[in-house]
């Protein structure tokens, strides 16, 4: 298709964003503690030019549609176009100075959707970066990722931290981005040279389960006020007083994200003194407690995680929101062409991608 094809006119600004894959650290976000994702090859592309005839017209190159609209007002179905409509809603009401132009936008993307990469994180910060050059309101990165994160709290009305947010508006591809979720203080850490991560296709699809989601958020939230403590990312591994949370189920959930917040921490050092064996193990724990105190994985996933290690590689686990979606392993880069040779036995190519 293409941006002219379908409006007949050059795009004036064209900005994109792209999909994370987190590699530990997963629903500790939220609760104010660590992540570390990484930039995949895959984006979004948003594209915009001023609409002359006093509408907003929304192109999605996946969808082959055209919505066309007057106001920000959600739809009922949970549309796509609800992002952009999002992204215009908070990006005018936080810019009120800006002089309201309607516009025509083409949103094409080479992100698998639903498959805990952050499709639509990629899609907001775009649709933000779109908007701050098409009207060089001068927005930092930050800043970026603050609103985005609004669009998908305030207007779409997913819970959520602000991890995909940030990784997509600041990352840099081929590096880790660790994050402190607490006060947004971050680090580029460069990879080791002989290090290499591979996701793998479970496809279940992650939005089935979003109300799973919630709940594991609801169940954090209890644990915070029976622990008394503001955000359970703060509370350290010898400090966590299990004995105060009233129900067991929220007790394994907690003693998830304590754990985990650990593990990010030793997994950053492991990156800076290249020990790929510990970083593997690490992933491999933090599979294990997602799994089974955080109950967040399925039965397709974890033998996927299983394999993969039986295949040589030292860490493998589910990345992203849980119940579905990608997993990621490392290998040693002299072992790939091995690992992927006895992986591909179970997996067609079309399913493993190379980060
Ligand atoms: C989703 C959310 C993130 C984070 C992860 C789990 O991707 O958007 O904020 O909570 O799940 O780590």
């Amino acid at each position: 298709m293409g941006f002219e094809n379908v409006y007949n006119h050059k795009a004036a600004v064209k900005e994109s964003a792209n999909a994370r894959v987190n590699l530990i650290g997963e629903h500790t976000d939220y609760t104010g503690g660590y992540v570390m994702p990484t930039l995949l090859g895959f984006k979004n592309t948003i594209e915009l030019s001023r609409n002359k005839e006093s509408k907003f017209e929304v192109f999605s190159e996946h969808f082959n549609e055209k919505k066309i609209f007057n106001d920000f007002i959600k739809s009922q179905s949970n549309d796509w176009s609800d992002y952009i409509k999002g992204c215009l809603f908070v990006y005018f009401d936080e810019y009120k100075k800006i002089k309201l132009e309607h516009l025509n936008v083409y949103i094409s993307s080479s992100i698998p959707l639903e498959r805990g990469i952050s499709s639509s994180s990629a899609l907001c910060v775009s649709t933000l970066k779109a908007l701050n050059s098409y009207f060089h309101t001068q927005i930092d990165e930050k800043h970026i990722a603050i609103l985005a994160k609004k669009v998908e709290h305030d207007y779409i009305g997913v819970s959520g931290g602000i991890m995909d947010q940030m990784v997509s508006s600041i990352g840099i591809h081929g590096k880790a981005f660790f994050l402190d979720c607490l006060n947004l203080k971050y680090e580029l850490v460069n990879f080791p040279s002989n290090w290499k991560f591979c996701l793998i296709d479970s496809e279940v699809q992650r939005n089935l389960r979003s109300s799973s989601y919630n709940d594991r958020f609801n169940e954090l939230k209890i644990a915070e006020k029976e622990l008394d403590v503001e955000y359970l990312g703060g509370v350290e591994l010898n400090k966590f007083d299990s004995d105060k949370i009233s129900s067991p189920t929220v007790i394994k959930r907690a003693r998830h994200v304590v754990t985990e917040n650990n593990r990010v921490l030793k997994a950053k050092e492991c990156l800076l003194q290249d020990d790929i064996k510990q970083f593997g193990k690490l992933m491999i724990e933090s599979h294990n407690s997602y799994s089974k105190d955080f109950e967040a994985s399925t039965n397709d996933v974890d033998e996927i995680v299983e394999r993969s290690i039986q295949c040589g590689a030292l860490g493998a686990r589910l990345t992203g929101g849980g119940f579905g979606g990608f997993t990621v392993s490392l290998i040693e880069k002299n072992k790939f062409s091995n690992w992927y040779k006895k992986i591909n036995q179970y997996y067609p190519a079309e399913k493993i991608f190379e980060v």
